[in-house]
């Protein structure tokens, strides 16, 4: 059975996506996982979670992307509640409620946004009391791309993506992004990226942020943004879908300061210069049917935070 819209004692969490400002790749590693150096943003695509106790685990999707939410144990949301509730040994079940509007398997961090909200939410249910360190420590259990979310605003990660570290940001910058209805897989995004490394016999360097993206940030400069935004995924992700090579091309020829597959895409991030060239940017894509569903978002936005609900 389904639990009733909102349960008593519902605790609501609303996160953000993000997107990659930099991802550069190292060699992979022993354990199968690559070094990254990355710039996060977090962009004002919302998700909010809610959670609340319930006499067995369910997860209730609603919201523009509902149709794709695994509703089982492959969902991270459910593992981020069990894993709270076994390191602090509780014994309850609880109903998780999403209400999705971070397109799904896009290279916008959507589950692991969603997992990011359900640890603060069971937080607060429960409350623990968690404090950042257990936070980060289980959200990076959990995955590479959980603990951004926490934090949300301009910052750098390393490590697998879990060490997270603020930037100094200025101002707000207009993206659009380029959603495609067929996601893609970040394992064989990063095995392709691999193959084609290993193909060319490049050396690859250690994973380093452009100074000039740190300059634009701290200028807050969207045209010196729009220059040094990369992403080393690239290749791979146009090598499988090459239509995205194109639909980057048409984005870039209509005017955005830059544009670039959004991590492991297949979501294509485009910056613009302001929210009119959002909109302009958005219309010229759609005339030219060369995307799929196209969002409009801004950033940086504040990390994932409780918006209701409070301990019964
Ligand atoms: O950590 P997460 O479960 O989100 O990673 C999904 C997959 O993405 C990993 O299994 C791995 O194939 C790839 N990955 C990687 N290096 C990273 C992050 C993810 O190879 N730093």
């Amino acid at each position: 059975m389904t639990a009733a819209p909102t349960l008593p004692g519902t605790v609501t969490v609303r996160v953000p996506a993000k997107v990659n400002l930099q991802l550069k790749v190292g060699q992979r590693r022993a354990d199968g996982y690559h070094d990254l150096a990355t710039v996060f943003q977090a962009v004002s695509l919302h998700d909010q979670v809610s959670v609340a106790r319930w006499d067995a685990w369910e997860v209730v999707p609603s919201g523009t992307y509902a149709a794709g939410i695994p509703t089982d144990e492959g969902n991270l949301a459910v593992r981020a509640a069990k894993l709270v509730a076994e390191r602090c040994h509780i014994d309850e079940s609880l109903s998780i409620r999403i209400d999705k509007d971070i397109p799904i398997a896009g290279g916008m961090a959507g589950g692991s946004a969603d997992a990011a909200a359900t640890l603060l939410a069971c937080d607060q249910l429960w409350g623990l009391g968690l404090d950042r360190d257990e936070m980060a420590s289980m959200a990076a259990e959990l995955g590479s791309d959980v603990t951004f979310p926490l934090h949300g605003g301009t910052a750098m990660a390393s490590g697998r993506g879990e060490q997270i570290a603020p930037v100094l940001a200025r101002g707000t910058f207009y993206w659009v992004f380029a959603v495609s209805d067929q996601g893609l897989s970040t394992p064989a995004v990063y095995a392709e990226c691999d193959r084609l490394r290993e193909r060319s016999g490049e050396r690859v360097p250690s994973p380093e942020i452009d100074a000039e993206l740190m300059g634009a940030l701290r200028q807050g400069d969207a045209v010196a943004l729009g220059r040094a935004l990369h992403n080393d995924l690239e290749p791979a992700a146009f090598s499988l879908r090459p239509e995205l090579k194109e639909l980057r091309d048409a984005g870039v020829d209509f005017g955005a300061l830059g544009g670039m597959v959004s991590g492991s895409g297949p979501t294509v991030a485009f910056l613009t210069a302001s929210h009119e060239a959002a909109l302009d940017l958005s219309v010229s894509l759609a005339a030219a049917d060369v995307a799929g569903d196209l969002r409009r978002a801004k950033g940086p936005v504040h990390g994932a935070h409780v918006v209701t609900g409070s301990r019964d």
